[in-house]
């Protein structure tokens, strides 16, 4: 797949002749750079984006436009890269980081984004450029009384063709599951441009792989079926600060344990920033109830009633993302799917606990590097149905015997100089080294969802990815067997290695 200038025009003139003119963006249309921009929310990943744009943007409006964007991308050697949401902590869903090698065109599914909810089966036909606070709205309006585990800052814009390919961990995980476990079936176009209805037209490995196994890698999908999931008429948000005088320390060392152990309805994620632990907590019922729990399972929180707002789930779901402010905001507020504020420079990365860190270790977390830095440790909770879910189910491997996910997010106010950027300050380099002896080991794990290029990046060796250089991020987003499988599955349905990218799943070499 050889990729030159006459290619370049040869596909623009495939695309013109299939698709309608306005659903085709080149860099000459003034529309192209405010598009491109529109779902990036990390400054970190603008100046190169538009350094190395894409050769257009495709906006399709149903699957035929996808798959003739495939089909010419095919036929004159140019890749796409497809974009939901545009939330990739890389940004591998509209730029590439080896510019020049490979010319590529944006497919951008943000006007696919149909929700069909059927509330007698309990289920959902979602289209893949929906975010996860449409998707929230249309199932709370259409079936109140229904839910789905997803994200837990939706309005942000995070699409469901990212996050349910990756896994989607949130703060219904530990009663039913990854949003990915409760996927039913779905639609996607092939690497040959096929249209493929349903799970049946895949066969039993393609649609186990579209399920966790990472999005970018097999194809595009566009709709996914979702199981439902009961939630009460009322739900409970519970939060607490604790600084370090106030025990912080403590309560963070005895949080590993107990909040895995808790009752599946409820959640208690932890947010440390600043030296400062805020616990943050979604109940499945009402506020009495989790006050009693929380009393007696974690009396050093001091929980009382002040500290618990009761609301539906939808209200919740909003919440969570806005606070307060969501007050005199209407809930249809989740319904903007594309920022027009850019946030701060991000650099993410991911660990998972098996083994709970001694007071100790925390204290030196907390004051990492002097007396607190400028990022944040997120701590999502495991146990209850993550547990009881096996490691082979989906792609998606980090189950039993693990406590909680830890997200180290570092924010800082970089400069954009021409097409380079400051480089990461070092407060989430130095911590993630001074973590490895507490984490998992052999291997190391990490959320393919939170994606971070550090752990390696692929090599193209005889026109497709390398197995052995791409093995060592791999096994760690997925886990040594279950990354060979999803590479066995390329192998047979992406021969070529048409759909790839920096992390992409490379096609296992037959010997
Ligand atoms: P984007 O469009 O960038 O796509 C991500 C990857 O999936 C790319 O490789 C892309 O090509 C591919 N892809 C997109 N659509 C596809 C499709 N239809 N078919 C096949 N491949 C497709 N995660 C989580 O589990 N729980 C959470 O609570 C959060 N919260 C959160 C908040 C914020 C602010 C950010 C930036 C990120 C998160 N995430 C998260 C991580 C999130 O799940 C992850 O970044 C997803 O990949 C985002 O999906 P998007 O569709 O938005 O990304």
């Amino acid at each position: 797949l050889a990729s030159s200038s006459h290619n370049h025009n040869d596909f623009l003139r495939c695309l013109s002749t299939s698709l309608p003119s306005q659903l085709v963006l080149t860099p000459s249309s003034p529309s192209f750079t405010p598009l491109l921009v529109s779902s990036i929310r990390n400054a970190r990943l603008v100046a190169p984006a538009t350094a190395n744009p894409p050769l257009c943007i495709v906006t399709p409006t149903n699957a035929s436009h996808v798959q003739a964007a495939v089909r010419c991308g095919r036929r004159h050697s140019v890749r796409v890269r497809v974009r939901s949401g545009g939330h990739d902590n890389e940004g591998l869903s509209y730029r590439s980081i080896t510019p020049n090698s490979e010319a590529f065109a944006v497919i951008d599914l943000a006007k696919l984004h149909a929700v069909r909810v059927n509330p007698h089966e309990a289920t959902a036909w979602v289209e893949t450029g929906a975010t996860t606070g449409e998707l929230y709205y249309r199932i709370a309006t259409a079936a109140p009384g229904l839910g789905f585990p997803a994200s837990v800052c939706p309005t942000v814009g995070v699409g469901v063709g990212g996050i349910i390919s990756g896994g989607g961990i949130g703060l219904m995980m530990r009663k039913y599951g990854l949003s990915a476990d409760n996927v039913l079936d779905a639609t996607m176009v092939d690497a040959d441009g096929n249209l493929l209805a349903n799970k049946k037209a895949m066969g039993d490995d393609l649609f186990w792989a579209i399920r966790g196994g990472g999005g970018g890698n097999f194809g595009i999908v566009l709709a996914w079926k979702l199981r439902l999931v009961p939630v009460p008429p009322k739900v409970t948000f519970l939060k607490i600060a604790k600084t370090m005088e106030q025990g912080a320390v403590d309560a963070v060392t005895k949080w590993q344990t107990l909040a895995p152990a808790l009752p599946d309805d409820l959640s208690v994620r932890v947010v440390i920033q600043k030296s400062q632990a805020n616990f943050q907590s979604l109940y499945l019922g009402n506020c009495s109830t989790v006050v009693a729990t929380m009393r007696s399972r974690f009396p050093e929180l001091g929980v009382t009633s002040a500290d618990c707002k009761e609301m539906s789930w939808l209200q919740y779901t909003a919440y969570i993302y806005f606070g307060d402010a969501i007050n005199s905001k209407p809930l249809e507020a989740l319904l903007l799917n594309r920022s027009t504020t850019l946030g701060p420079f991000v650099k993410n990365k991911s660990d998972y606990v098996k083994k709970a860190l001694t007071k100790e270790t925390w204290k030196k977390i907390f004051l990492w590097p002097n007396g607190g830095g400028s990022g944040q440790l997120i701590l999502e909770p495991h146990g209850g149905a993550m547990g009881r879910i096996a490691a082979d189910k989906i792609p998606f491997p980090h189950r039993s015997g693990v406590l909680y996910n830890i997200q180290y997010v570092e924010l800082w106010n970089g400069k954009q100089a021409g097409g380079d950027v400051t480089p990461t300050p070092n407060w989430i380099g130095g911590l993630y080294d001074l973590m490895t002896p507490y984490v998992s080991k052999s291997p190391r794990g990490a959320y393919v969802n939170y994606r971070d290029l550090d752990m390696g990046v692929n090599k193209v060796v005889g026109g497709v990815t390398c197995y052995q250089t791409a093995k060592v991020w791999g096994k760690r987003y997925f886990g040594p067997a279950n990354f060979r499988r999803l590479a066995k599955i390329k192998r047979k349905v992406d021969r070529t290695d048409y759909f790839r990218n920096e992390q992409s799943i490379p096609p296992l070499p037959l010997n």
